[in-house]
């Protein structure tokens, strides 16, 4: 299917209101998921229908912004990575379908509606999570934007997002041992795994399809490792119910050592902050201070400020 929006006109930087571009953006992956995704005519449309509710539910869309806003942060007409983008965000909805199961986080709220294992069933939740993590690998490889070189390193970070040193392996560290103590160093590796490496990968996407130079991938890698773990951090504070967000069941990892539990909420908070300056860091060695960086660092801003 084509992009809707191939030749839309390029932003130029520092010239648009932030919000208008963050709004329109969001708005452009939110169609484009509708149509990549399988319709209701699909068999069985029950599970059609489940994939849509998962991925089309009213989410931040981080990782796909993280995606678009570094492709145009470094030149590139930022709609060229529009179809990159969504795959990452159907990893991630992927990713929450089988993180609330009844065998993980038994959660019964996601984005302010029912689970998809409660609003369907979990046979049909884990198959629907299955076809998403699919579909993200058969979006890239199909991205005739891409040049051959990027489709095969995009690929190749969303095997490693996915795999056994990503989601998989964070959620299983996760979920094992939860009654042992862990150290913040295990935390880390923890909450990396399960949320920073699949921002990596997103982040570090847009600046391949820009054709950034590797150190400025590396940066960006970097910036968005560090946000990762803010990220989490911040997840784990909301958790505990210190940063009010609702949407989600609460007091889900009540019975594991989070960086909330080990150091208490104030030095995880400072924690948060460290992480952010030096993704900061990252992102100025990268020279990329623009709309990528505001986003970003608006959006811990806001949840604090809802706090
Ligand atoms: C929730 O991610 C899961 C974590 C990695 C902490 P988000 O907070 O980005 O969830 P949505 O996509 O906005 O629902
Ligand atoms: C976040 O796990 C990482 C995922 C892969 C879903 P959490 O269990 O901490 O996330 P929430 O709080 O349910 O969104
Ligand atoms: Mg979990
Ligand atoms: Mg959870």
């Amino acid at each position: 299917m084509p992009c809707p929006l191939r030749g839309t006109a390029r932003y130029g930087k520092g010239m648009e209101d932030d919000s208008a571009v963050i709004e329109q953006f969001r708005a452009a992956v939110d169609r484009r998921l509708a149509d990549l995704l399988p319709d209701r005519t699909a068999r069985p449309a029950r599970l059609a229908e489940a994939a849509r509710y998962a991925v089309l539910s009213p989410g931040k869309r981080f990782r796909p912004m993280l995606t678009l806003l570094t492709a145009r942060e470094f030149g590139a007409e930022p709609l060229t990575a529009l179809d990159a983008a969504c795959a990452f965000e159907m990893v991630h909805a992927a990713s929450l379908i089988l993180d609330d199961l009844p065998s993980m986080d038994d959660a019964a709220l996601r984005r302010g509606r029912a689970t998809t294992h409660r609003e369907f069933d979990e046979a049909t939740a884990i198959l629907a999570a299955v076809g998403l993590l699919n579909q993200a690998f058969g979006v890239i490889a199909a991205d005739e934007r891409l040049t051959d070189a990027a489709r095969a390193a995009l690929l190749r970070r969303l095997s490693d997002s996915v795999g056994f040193e990503g989601l998989v392996s964070g959620q299983a560290l996760d979920l094992n041992d939860r009654d042992h103590v862990r150290t913040p160093d295990d935390i880390d590796l923890l909450n990396h795994r399960k949320t920073g490496v699949l921002m990596v990968a997103a982040a570090e996407a847009g600046a391949l399809i820009a054709g950034a130079p590797p150190a400025s991938v590396d940066a960006v890698g970097e910036f968005a490792r560090r946000l990762g773990l803010a990220f989490q951090i911040q997840d784990d504070l909301i958790d505990a119910a210190v940063i009010a967000e609702s949407g989600k069941d609460l007091g889900k990892d009540a019975a594991m050592t989070t960086l909330v539990t080990a150091l208490g909420p104030q030095e995880a908070a400072a924690a948060v902050g460290a992480h952010l300056a030096a993704a900061g860091a990252a992102l100025s060695e990268a020279g990329a201070t623009g709309l990528l960086a505001r986003y970003a660092f608006g959006l811990f801003e806001a949840r604090k400020a809802a706090a």
